[in-house]
């Protein structure tokens, strides 16, 4: 199949969650298995370019917006596995400090979309699958049910994977006009919500098929406690809606083979864990004790991550237990600023990184014992995942991914992989460490036991990419049925 991959983030060249994990690694898997898979990302002036050779794809490109106005813009392109990776440069937009910044996002993540298609056309590829990634490109199965039904790439069918139902681009339908769409689209049973352009929503009704990163989540977003609005939407379209978990790119997150961790190790031979462990308390400078568990973080610092109940808890974690606590992290100030204050409190228990830092996050997951996820909601979650890759416990709230690959521990026949629990308080957090805790050092092989099976399961994509060919083949029939 031709595969035309859109994202705003793309690992490991622009990456500020895991939606860039996902779209980078799924698309490599879909090459390794013979299709043709093209990413579209813009070019952000921040992008990570470090030893990979970037080629002018298109030195000129102009692209069609509404209005009547032509932008002119360049593309480049970059190997990724055996896919290829095209960055549409156009500084206006994209020469920023963050991918996400700024008051213009309507307009930038316009100009992504329609550039996207526009490059299909320019070099005569049309693809059979568009698959769309979160509310940045929303555009894309409208333009394909409007302005561009009649053309070539008009036919092609739209997979629009939700990533988290909590951003859904909201502007004024004035945004449509600069996007070259038809005021016509502007209903309730469209991309109209609440007096507000919504292009998730947009999104939702004109995609032909519609998936999300599991399960969990795939039923939690038609209800009102998780679907943000969008619940009754996603409702009426459950039939054309699947939950596909996430894999991994072994490549990235292996502690047999990880370049960034002390030392390497496996589910065959361990014992390099504990170097690793030694060298994460010596960086971060926390005490260096073996015996005592270490409880790790890495995390965008929103409401999302339920990360302030940590927060609430801390304190009293390191006092009432013998634990030690590291958090990597970046987010809302105040959440950065109190856990700047608990490291300082708490010297040698608590440490902290405010910032973005890649290398660091794999030495948390290879020297930490448990992870912390105490998310409100997650809708897959990929740092539970490497933490069970790494043999590092996590503990987290069930809710939607999390829900999904954590299986409970169990002390009356010594099952599981991780921690679980159901109610979003910091005391039910309190608790579940406390009892974390308590197997660490009354049951200490269990806790070999919840690691080694935790290693034991397999993330890799072949399953999960399955799936998303299965969901393919369904939306190119549907499609089909359109013309
Ligand atoms: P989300 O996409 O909601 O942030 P995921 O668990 O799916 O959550 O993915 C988060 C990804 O971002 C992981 O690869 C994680 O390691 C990475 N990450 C998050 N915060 C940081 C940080 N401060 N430094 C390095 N990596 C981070
Ligand atoms: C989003 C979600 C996260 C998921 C990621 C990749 O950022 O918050 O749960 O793992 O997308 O699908």
């Amino acid at each position: 199949m031709k595969i035309l991959m859109i994202s705003p983030e793309c690992a490991p060249f622009s990456k500020v969650g895991g939606l860039a994990d996902m779209v980078s690694s799924l698309s490599k898997q879909f090459a390794l298995r013979g299709h043709d898979v093209r990413i579209f990302t813009p070019y952000y002036s921040i992008l990570k370019r470090d030893g990979v050779d970037f080629e002018k794809a298109l030195p000129f490109m102009g692209v069609h917006m509404g209005l009547g106005i032509e932008e002119y813009c360049s593309v480049w392109r970059a190997p990724l596995g055996k896919a290829d990776c095209y960055f549409v440069e156009f500084n206006r937009y994209f020469h920023r400090p963050t991918i996400y910044g700024g008051d213009d996002n309507a307009a930038r993540f316009a100009f992504m979309c329609r550039a996207a298609l526009e490059f299909c056309k320019a070099c005569a590829w049309v693809p059979d699958v568009i698959h769309c990634h979160d509310w940045t490109t929303g555009y894309i199965p409208l333009y394909l049910n409007t302005t561009l039904i009649h053309t070539p790439v008009g036919r092609a069918a739209t997979v629009f994977t939700i990533h988290n139902m909590q951003h859904q681009g909201v502007f004024s339908p004035d945004a449509l006009d600069y996007a070259g769409l038809p005021r016509a689209v502007y209903r309730a049973d469209n991309c109209e919500h609440f007096g507000a352009l919504n292009l998730m929503k947009g999104a939702i009704y004109n995609s032909t098929k519609l998936s999300t990163v599991s399960p969990t989540y795939a039923k939690e977003i038609q209800t009102s406690q998780y679907g943000c609005g969008l619940d009754g939407v996603m409702r009426f379209k459950a039939g054309d809606l699947v939950g596909i978990v996430n894999g991994i790119d072994p490549e990235e997150w292996n502690p047999a083979t990880d370049k960034y961790i002390a030392k390497n190790y496996s589910a065959a031979d361990i014992s390099g864990k504990a170097e690793c462990k030694r060298d994460l308390q010596r960086l971060m400078g926390l005490d260096e004790d073996a015996s005592m568990p270490i409880f790790g973080v890495v995390s965008r610092l929103y409401e999302q991550k339920g990360l302030d109940m940590l927060a609430q808890i801390a304190h009293a974690l390191v006092n009432n237990m013998k634990v030690q606590i590291v958090l990597l992290g970046s987010g809302e100030y105040w959440m950065e600023d109190s856990f700047r204050h608990l490291a300082e409190a708490n010297p040698g228990r608590i440490a902290c990184k405010i910032g973005y830092d890649n290398a660091l996050s794999h030495k948390i997951e290879a020297g930490s014992d448990f992870f912390l996820m105490p998310s409100r909601f997650e809708p897959c979650g990929l740092n539970q995942i490497y933490s069970m890759v790494y043999g590092t416990v996590p503990i987290v709230r069930a809710t939607g991914g999390l829900e999904d690959t954590v299986r409970g521990y169990s002390a009356l026949d010594n099952t599981g992989d991780g921690f679980k629990f159901y109610d979003a308080t910091a005391s039910a957090l309190y608790n579940t460490i406390g009892w974390a805790c308590s197997v660490w050092y009354d049951r200490p092989s269990d806790i070999s036991v919840l690691r080694k099976n935790g290693m034991a399961k397999d993330f890799t994509w072949s399953r999960s990419a399955d799936e998303y060919e299965r969901l393919y083949g369904w939306a190119v029939e549907q499609r089909k049925g359109a013309f």
